[in-house]
């Protein structure tokens, strides 16, 4: 079976081993500097084979050795938000991990695609790719899935009709400045607009828009796992399979949509290596304007992590 890597063996890491492993898609290495706890982890989801019906090996260590042959590595080692702070809060605390990380990446799956969804996720996907030196193709962040995916579950919720059908579209970066795209948004073909109200979309968008942060507060320690690893899953799938979905995700852009040499959530064709293609939206100007604000607070928390690379 092919092999994924997933580096962090917290909530989000952890069951992301668990989605691409109890789907089959992958055996898996879980990687975390804590001895012991990937070990038990992954020992634990391997006797949960033969009740699903997976055949995927799980394998956990503290040795990052553990991710050599790995085709497709996600990275989700470093803090969560505690409630009150902003994803930007995170940035110093998860350079050094994430740098850690892409090191051990450089050094141990040199030909891999690798999937960032450490906070504040485009700058970390940044330092990823900048200690690697990976090509951009193979350095991606997710981000723009999630975000899409609370959208549509609280357009089903309003809609009462079936999530399945909601076709959502959230691009910029994973934060407060993130931009739901409403005219790109539809119902199984039919626009949002010609279903409800600009403020119920607008409401909706912001609900989504803060959907992290509402979760961080139930929570009260931790942030949201369950539908972050699944997006991951699902980017992992799509790159296994090089099934060329389009889907939202930070990506390096050289020009596209007018930014050069950072990260923003665009959407894009992900397949085999990684980013096929950044897929160029013709915005409006408020879209524009609003795209243009997410991307200057990624230029600000680049500049910020820069000089600790
Ligand atoms: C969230 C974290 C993963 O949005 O950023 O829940």
């Amino acid at each position: 079976m092919r092999k994924v890597a997933v580096i962090g063996g917290g909530n989000v890491g952890a069951t992301a081993a668990w989605q691409i492993a109890s789907k089959d898609l992958a055996d898996v290495a879980l990687y975390d500097i804590l001895p012991g706890v990937p070990a038990g982890k992954a020992l634990d989801m391997s006797q949960a084979g033969e009740v699903f019906h997976f055949d995927a090996r799980i394998e956990g260590s503290d040795k990052i050795e553990v991710i050599r042959g790995a085709e497709v590595v996600v990275v989700t080692a470093g803090f969560p938000r505690k409630p009150g702070m902003d994803r930007m809060d995170l940035l110093k605390k998860n350079v050094e991990i994430a740098k850690a990380a892409a090191l051990g990446i450089k050094q141990h799956a040199p030909d891999a695609v690798v999937v960032v969804i450490t906070n504040p996720l485009d700058v970390m996907t940044w330092v990823v790719k900048e200690v690697t030196g990976f090509p951009k193709q193979r350095v991606v962040g997710m981000a723009g899935v999630l975000d899409s995916a609370r959208f549509a579950r609280f357009v089903a919720d309003e809609l009462h009709c079936s999530v399945k059908d909601v076709r959502p579209m959230i691009l910029g970066g994973h934060g407060d400045t993130m931009v739901p795209l409403a005219r790109f948004s539809t119902v199984n073909g039919v626009p949002l607009s010609e279903l409800m109200p600009a403020e119920t979309i607008a409401k909706l968008a912001d609900r989504a828009r803060n959907g992290g942060a509402e979760i961080v507060k139930l929570l009260g320690t931790g942030s949201a796992y369950y539908a972050p690893a699944a997006s991951a899953t699902l980017m992992v799938e799509a790159i296994l399979g090089d099934t060329g979905r389009i889907l939202p995700c930070s990506s390096y852009l050289t020009g596209e949509y007018g930014f050069d040499g950072i990260y923003l959530g665009v959407p894009v064709a992900l397949g085999a290596g990684g980013v096929r293609r950044v897929v160029s939206l013709s915005l409006d100007a408020a879209e524009k304007a609003a795209l243009a604000k997410s991307a200057e607070s990624v230029r600000t928390g680049i500049a910020e992590a820069k000089p600790m690379l």
